[in-house]
């Protein structure tokens, strides 16, 4: 087993991919602290874990807070003596379009998914620092905070400010042997299961069927359980020289995202005033309009919703 003596931390592991994760890192030998606001989930996921022969403690606490980060690498340290790996998995979705948003949809998005990775991971990060170890720090993004997506304003702002944070630790924290890295995962969850286009593959998963290969393969969506491995081999000691990444992984399909550079750089002597840019601006920046959103294919006549509109 490649984590066999590693602690390591999941938040809102009581179900969807954070559990898949839990239970993939406690198969690969670590001890886990499962984390999540539903106390049932939890208890449920540490008797999932310990049902094969694993190791895993619950802390039922709202992630956001510095005092839950505090709480979470205590139980670490406590329950199973160190900390090795932290998982930033805690989300929750209030969609709505912009116009729309209310103060408290924009907050309690931002607090638990951008402020929880925050705490979390300073509070991680500082314990591995003074005790020599070389964590494993490993984020989760998300497509719509790479590409934006209508009606996530909130949690768009909050997935690309996590890559944005994971690139700066991993500069930060690279002197101490710690990674840290961004995941953007795509799976069949509670997140996902009323979006209409993926309605096919979610019954499938339901069912315990295998999904048709026009989203495991095509679209890159599968089951929680197959974004997991990608979790636990960033964990793992084979990792040690990734760091700073931003890795897409669902169903068949793995993806190295790039970070953001110019695509074109241009000089004008004395400056870009309002002339020099509308005598030479229109072209530089029209001829290389970039894409915004993510473009789904048409889904195929027999994965159709019955009446819903395909995305
Ligand atoms: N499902 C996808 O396709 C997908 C795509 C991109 C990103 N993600 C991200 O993956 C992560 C997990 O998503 P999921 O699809 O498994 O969702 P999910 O809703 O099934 O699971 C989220 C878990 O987090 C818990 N949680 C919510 N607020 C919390 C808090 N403050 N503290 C602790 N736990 C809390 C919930 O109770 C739940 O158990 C999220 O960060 C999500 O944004 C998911």
């Amino acid at each position: 087993m490649s984590l066999e003596g590693k602690v390591a931390i999941v938040t809102g592991s009581g179900r969807g991919l954070g559990l898949a994760y839990a239970q993939e890192l406690a198969r690969q030998g670590a001890s886990v602290v499962i984390n999540d606001v539903d106390s049932a989930i939890a208890a449920d996921a540490v008797a999932s874990i310990e049902a094969t022969g694993g190791k895993a403690f619950a802390v039922v606490a709202p992630v956001g807070s510095t005092e839950t980060a505090k709480l979470l690498v205590a139980a670490a340290v406590e329950s199973f003596g160190r900390l090795d790996i932290l998982v930033t998995n805690a989300g929750v979705l209030r969609d709505t379009v912009l116009w729309k948003m209310t103060d408290e949809d924009f907050d309690l998005v931002i607090n638990v998914h951008l402020r929880g990775t925050f705490t979390c991971v300073r509070e991680a990060a500082a314990y591995m620092r003074e005790n020599s170890i070389a964590g494993r720090i490993i984020c989760i993004g998300s497509p719509t905070g790479q590409r934006g997506n209508f009606g996530q304003t909130n949690y768009a702002a909050a997935k690309a400010g996590i890559v944005g944070m994971v690139r700066t630790w991993a500069l930060e924290l690279r002197k101490a042997g710690i990674t840290a890295n961004a995941v953007v995962p795509v799976a069949a969850t509670a997140m996902t299961a009323t979006v209409p286009y993926f309605a096919a593959a979610v019954a499938a998963d339901e069912k315990d069927e295998a999904m048709p290969a026009f989203f495991r393969h095509d679209l890159g969506f599968g089951t929680a359980a197959d974004v997991a491995g990608t979790i636990a081999f960033l964990a793992s000691d084979e990792a040690a020289n990734i760091t700073g990444q931003v890795i897409g992984v669902g169903g068949d399909r793995l993806q190295v995202w790039s970070h953001p550079e110019p695509v074109v750089t241009e000089y004008q002597d004395g400056g870009w005033t309002y002339d020099a840019l509308a005598a030479r601006g229109p072209g530089l920046i029209t001829d290389n309009l970039q894409s915004i959103g993510e473009k789904f294919p048409p889904l195929p006549e027999e994965l159709r919703p019955a009446a819903a509109p395909t995305a």
